[in-house]
């Protein structure tokens, strides 16, 4: 399944700022009919696989396009641009706000409908700024604010790149965002108090390597973009960086190496082995992680995604959460569903079988303050997507037919409070605001329920 908010950033910023900046004259995107994503046979592995596929040559343009493609997926465009069904690049994947839709561009090499005519100072712009080829707003779904750290001679190289892809006539839908949002000029008020910063510079006082990571980290990977909460207006909330962010109703885990709900007890190489094959030792990534590991850290080098540990490793570990002990009464109806339906899988003592089943004595994933990610886990079921090293997907069943919204706060209770982990109880109200956000009903046991197929 794929994601459909990638970025937790709330449109609700441009409604409290475009009452005081609204400026005529904005056009919203051209209006054109919304239009079903091109229909082809290439499969999302094969979409990957462009992302890979060898670029011959030794000349300085055959080097800078390799560079274009490496730096593609190191900011994990591919994501974003590619719709279910449709074609690499050409967008229309639809994002989905509270506020309405937005439908990711084609960046195809097409010269009508993709950026195939675009200068390289225009991509600049749209990359640094955020402002698109007609001079407008672009929204930050868009995570420019990430990709100013890029170069010049980076942003060059990315679309010397794009312009070599298949060139996709298509147009996206027009985005669907309720008025005044959908007044471009919005934005502008958005990026003059959050639009901080520009290219990367290295910190002198840093190895080259943790430079590397840095830079990989906060401008390519935009992965603060997920990992860090957002405040009122949708921007980082900077003094809690990367302490965890909540999306398209999952949890983006805290990276920092804070022991129990960050990556205190990993290793350099664990890192470095989930970020290259979506498993390690400790976690299996599901959820919008799958796509990042799919299309973005897999494809790196093996010295950048241990460049990405020693950065995160480098970082001010958050705060110990207080704990709260549930009651006993509550851990033993969990144990019970635990053995019943989740032990077969992950063993009786949640040790699981490691990059298969992930363990879940002390996982991080389980013990975020917010419960979210694991209580859509449990009902929709997840799956750790294929890379070149591990082709297979890998998956976990639903259990939304099977659990009650009781049920399912009690076993989450369970494991997030046995076998060394420690979090705050689950509630069963809690779990029904998040079944019927994913809308998946209420449990339809019949005589033969079984699993889905
Ligand atoms: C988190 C999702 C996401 C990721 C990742 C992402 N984009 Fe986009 N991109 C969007 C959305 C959504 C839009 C449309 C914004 C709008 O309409 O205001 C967009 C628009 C653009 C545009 C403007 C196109 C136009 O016609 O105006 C360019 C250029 C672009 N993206 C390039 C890239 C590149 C290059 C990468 C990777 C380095 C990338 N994007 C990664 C979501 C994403
Ligand atoms: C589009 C949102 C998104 C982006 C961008 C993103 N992540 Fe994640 N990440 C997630 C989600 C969601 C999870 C939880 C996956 C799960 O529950 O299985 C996760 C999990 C992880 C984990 C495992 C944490 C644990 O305790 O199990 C690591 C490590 C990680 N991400 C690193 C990164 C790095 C490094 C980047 C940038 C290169 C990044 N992520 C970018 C959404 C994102
Ligand atoms: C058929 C085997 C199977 C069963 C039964 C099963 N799981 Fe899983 N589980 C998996 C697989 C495979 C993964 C890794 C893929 C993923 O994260 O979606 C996983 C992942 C998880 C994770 C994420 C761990 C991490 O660090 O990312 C949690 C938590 C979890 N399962 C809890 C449960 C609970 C609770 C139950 C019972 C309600 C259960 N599982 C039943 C196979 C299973």
């Amino acid at each position: 399944m794929r994601t459909h908010i990638k970025i937790a950033w709330s449109v609700l910023s441009l409604a409290v700022l475009g009452a005081v900046l609204v400026k005529a004259g904005s056009a919203p995107k051209a209006g054109t009919q919304p239009a079903a994503p091109p229909r082809h046979s290439l499969s999302t592995t094969t979409s990957a696989v462009l992302l890979r596929e060898a670029i011959p040559g030794t000349s300085p343009n055959a080097q800078t396009l390799r560079q274009g493609q490496y730096l593609v997926a190191a900011g994990d465009c591919m994501s974003c641009h590619l719709s279910k069904g449709g074609e690499p690049f050409a967008g229309g994947l639809a994002l989905k706000t509270p506020f309405g839709t937005i439908y990711s561009s084609n960046i195809t090499a097409d010269r009508e409908t993709g950026i195939g005519g675009w200068t390289g100072d225009q991509f600049y712009q749209a990359m640094h700024d955020g402002i698109g080829a007609r001079g407008e707003n672009l929204y930050p779904a868009f995570p420019y604010p990430w990709f100013r750290r890029l170069r010049r001679a980076d942003t060059d190289a990315i679309l010397a790149y794009l312009k070599t892809t298949p060139p996709v006539k298509y147009t996206p839908p027009a985005n669907d965002l309720h008025f005044p949002l959908n007044l471009r000029a919005m934005v502008k008020g958005w990026n003059l108090l959050y639009l901080k910063g520009g290219e990367f510079k290295d910190n002198p006082a840093q190895s080259a390597e943790w430079n590397r990571g840095a830079y990989l980290v906060n401008g390519p990977g935009h992965c603060s973009g997920c990992h860090t909460p957002k405040g009122r207006l949708g921007a980082d909330l900077t003094a809690q960086s990367f302490y965890g962010g909540n999306l398209d109703n999952w949890v983006a885990p805290d990276l920092t190496p804070n022991r129990r709900s960050g990556l205190g007890g990993w290793g350099l190489e664990d890192i470095s082995e989930y970020l290259k094959t979506g498993r390690n030792v400790h976690a299996g990534a599901a959820g919008a992680m799958a796509d990042v590991v799919t299309y973005s850290t897999s494809l790196l080098t093996d010295a950048d995604r241990h460049a990405i540990g020693i950065y995160l490793r480098s970082l001010a570990p958050s705060p110990a959460q207080a704990g709260v002990a549930p009651a006993g009464s509550a851990l033993r109806k969990g144990a019970a569903i635990y053995s019943d339906v989740c032990a077969s899988c992950h063993l009786e003592n949640g040790v699981g079988q490691p990059r298969y089943f992930p363990p879940l004595g002390h996982n991080a994933m389980l013990q975020q303050a917010d419960a979210t990610g694991l209580e859509h886990l449990i009902l929709a079921g997840g799956r750790i997507g294929s890379t070149p090293s591990r082709p297979s997907p890998l998956s976990m069943p639903s259990f939304a037919w099977k659990l009650t919204d009781q049920e399912v706060a009690d076993v989450a209770t369970y494991i997030r409070n046995s076998w060394g982990n420690q979090a705050p109880v689950v509630s069963a109200s809690e779990v029904a605001q998040t079944r019927s956000k994913l809308g998946l009903g209420a449990r339809r046991p019949t005589a033969n329920s079984g699993d889905w197929p």
